[in-house]
This record gives structure tokens, sequence and C-alpha cells, in this order.
């Protein structure tokens, strides 16, 4: 039998994981003012791929499993891993969920943020504060004695009243050496269900919300999920880490510049 056991990291895994975090988050802030009417997805993967390098760090999606590009952006309706293009250019009242993973010192720092492009329609504004607040409230749940099923069951409860879809497909990650390892982590589950939570662990939570249905397709570039009633997706990621007196956010912007707008 395959062991699936979570991996339980040491301090110096935190510093680490820290550094990474900061990168990435570093990475977040620097794309803030170039996201403008106007841009392409591809300038911005341009933007992005030569800070992390000038850093010393490598964009982990080049070339993970065939990804093309160095980081994901996902225009509206577009779920997640969506593929950078010069040829998609960014139109006023765009949302788009930008995702970047550096790798520094064989570390993983994986976050990703919605921006606004212009000023969005209201119904996409109040999908990206949700969003936010969807994913802070996940990691609010992480607490000693509790267990994986607790996050996806606090995000649950919090995000029903606002009548948006939780997306099922695709889930937070273990992470830290490996880009995507033990457990899988569910942002629609039952609380205390799952593995209990253990200082040492290290994972992201990156809901993602859509306005209409849950269900998602793949388009034929085998990369770009889309919510199949073409209605609006948002999702923020944080990669957190448990210590032995609670949660502690790596991927935490240094600008402050948490969630749209910037
Ligand atoms: N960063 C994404 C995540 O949150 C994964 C992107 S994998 C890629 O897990 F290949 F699409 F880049
Ligand atoms: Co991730
Ligand atoms: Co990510």
């Amino acid at each position: 039998m395959t062991m699936r056991e979570i991996k339980l990291h040491d301090r110096s895994a935190f510093v680490a994981m820290r550094n990474a975090g900061q990168l990435a988050a570093r990475v977040m802030d620097y794309l803030a003012p170039h996201v403008v009417p106007g841009v392409s997805t591809g300038k911005l993967d341009q933007l992005a791929h030569d800070f992390i390098i000038a850093n010393h760090a490598i964009p982990a999606p080049l070339n993970y499993k065939g990804f093309p590009k160095s980081i994901c952006t996902s225009v509206n309706h577009v779920v997640c891993h969506g593929i950078p293009d010069d040829k998609k250019i960014l139109l006023a009242g765009d949302i788009i969920n930008i995702d970047v993973t550096v790798i520094l010192d064989g570390w993983h720092g994986d976050t990703s943020r919605m921006y606004w492009a212009g000023e969005p329609p209201l119904k996409a504004k109040k999908l990206t504060d949700v969003t936010y607040d969807a994913m802070m409230v996940g990691i609010k749940a992480i607490k000693p004695g509790g267990h994986f099923g607790d996050i996806g069951a606090a995000i649950q409860k919090f995000v029903a009243p606002h009548r948006y879809s939780i997306v099922r497909d695709f889930c937070g990650h273990g992470l830290g050496r490996v880009f995507h390892d033990e457990p899988n982590v569910m942002h629609h589950a039952q609380p205390e269900r799952g593995a209990a939570f253990r200082p040492g662990m290290f994972f992201t939570v990156e809901p993602m919300l859509n306005i209409g249905t849950h269900e998602v397709k793949v388009l034929q570039d085998g990369w770009t999920a889309v919510t199949r009633d073409k209605s609006l997706s948002a999702q923020f990621e944080h990669t957190v880490g448990i210590g032995e007196h609670g949660v502690e956010i790596f991927t935490t912007s240094p600008a402050g510049l948490h969630h749209p707008p910037y």
C-alpha cells in the first residue's frame, strides 16, 4: 500500500518557507501596478519571470508537467491554470487571478491574488471580496486539535449566505521541497474529517468561488480550467505552516496589498 503521510518539517524549513513565501508575495506586489487595461497576460508573465530570476529563484510552473509559462493568469470565467499569452489583452472591468509559485533554495512559495483592470462591475468586486474573506476564514479554522476538514467546513459555512459555489475539482495541497504533496486540502468539506493538524505541516489554502455552479471544464490546451456556465470565478491563495503556537502565513504581502483595489 502506498503511504500517504503528511511531512512534518523542522525549524530550519520554516525559515526557508518564510523566505520562499515572502519572495512569491513580493512578485505579486511588484505586478500590481502593471495590471491595467491594455496589458497582455504574456507581458505579466515576462515581468514575473524576470523578477523571479533576478531574485535567484525559479518559477515553479515553467515546464511543470508541460506547463509552458512561469505564472498562471486566469481572467473572468477562467477558474485557474490560465496560460499567459501575448495576444490576451486585459480590458477595463476584467478581473484576473495571478498565481505565482517560486522555488527558492529548493523550497516552494505558492500564492495567488485577484487584480482588477480598471473598474469591474459591482458583482465582480463582491465576488473578489468574498473570496479573499473565504480564504482567511479557512486559514483561521486551522487550530490545534482540529482536522483538515475544518478548513472546508468553515469556508462552506461562510460562503453559503452569499450564494456562490465552491469549486471542488481543485484543492489546496501540501508543499515544501515538493510542489504538490499530501494532503489534498478541500475547500468544501465536513468538520472533524481528514487528517489531524500537527506542528510542522506546510500547505496551501486556495479557494475558488464561482458566481454560478461549481462545475468546471478544462479546455483543449490541457490546462485552462473555466466555469461550465461561463460565470465569473475568483481565487486567492496563501502558503501556511503550522507552528507550535498556531498557524503562520508565509505569503503575506509585505506592501500590504492583500486584496484589490491596490
Ligand atoms: N500554483 C498552482 C497551485 O496553486 C499550480 C500551478 S501548476 C501549473 O497549485 F502548472 F499550472 F502552473
Ligand atoms: Co497551490
Ligand atoms: Co498557486
